[in-house]
């Protein structure tokens, strides 16, 4: 199957998959079968079978998966056997906190540049970068390439620096505003992150009466 016809939810499970085949390998484990690892994952078996053939063959029928194996090859999938140049616009509270707090080069990315239009942070340091004038960033980005961007800047502020990024070749953008990405520019990619729609998926959680399909 081509990397383009593979959904969505197959996709946001990966991830999983890598977090908890990463801890298997700690742990000390060889080999799993699906019924084991579904166990563990809180998934069906069939459906971790179906999400693994969507790549090809994995496993073994009788003798399951080499953990190992099965880590690199979806670590392989999601891109983390490369590392992304990456830069963040915003140093305020959140960007500083994803700065901060991010491994980014365990998710195939490196944070290379800051930058911000406050002069009250320009200059201050997150963990080994200095925080730049935005200004700098078209030139930075002539010089360094970045591909991808993670956006902790005001939603106003939003479309005019994704079109600067865009024109200086940024394709892919970690967007923690709440604009639009995708309404003005279809071929780029975006992965909005929105965390009070988690807190709401968690009241639905809490208040309703429905049985919910898992937790992925
Ligand atoms: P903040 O006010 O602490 O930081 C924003 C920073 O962006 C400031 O340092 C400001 O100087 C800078 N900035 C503004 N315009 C700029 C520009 N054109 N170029 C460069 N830097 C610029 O705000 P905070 O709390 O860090 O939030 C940042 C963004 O993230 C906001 O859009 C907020 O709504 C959003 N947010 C999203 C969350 C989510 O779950 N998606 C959670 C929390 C905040």
């Amino acid at each position: 199957m081509s990397k383009n016809t593979i959904s969505n939810s197959v996709i946001r499970r990966l991830p999983r998959y890598y977090r908890f085949l990463g801890e298997l390998e700690t742990n000390g484990y060889v080999r799993i079968s699906s019924r084991e690892l579904a166990e563990k994952m809180g998934l069906t078996a069939s459906q971790i079978r179906q999400d693994f053939n969507c790549f090809g063959e994995f496993g073994q029928q009788g003798y399951g998966y080499n953990v190992a194996a099965l880590k690199m090859e979806i670590g392989k999938i999601l891109g983390l056997d490369q590392i992304t140049p990456m830069i963040l616009i915003g140093a305020g509270n959140l960007g500083k906190a994803i700065a901060s707090h991010i491994d980014f080069k365990s998710k195939g990315f490196e944070l290379v540049g800051i930058f911000d239009r406050n002069p009250a942070v320009i200059g201050d340091k997150i963990g080994d970068i200095t925080v730049s004038d935005i200004s700098e960033m078209d030139s930075f980005c002539e010089e360094t390439k970045p591909q991808c961007a993670i956006l902790c800047i005001p939603k106003e502020a939003a479309s005019k620096e994704v079109d600067r990024l865009i024109s200086k070749g940024v394709r892919a953008f970690w967007n923690f505003t709440h604009y639009d990405l995708r309404i003005e520019h279809s071929d780029i990619s975006v992965e909005n992150v929105h965390l009070g729609d988690s807190l709401a998926t968690l009241s639905y959680r809490l208040n309703s009466d429905n049985e919910t399909c898992g937790n992925i």
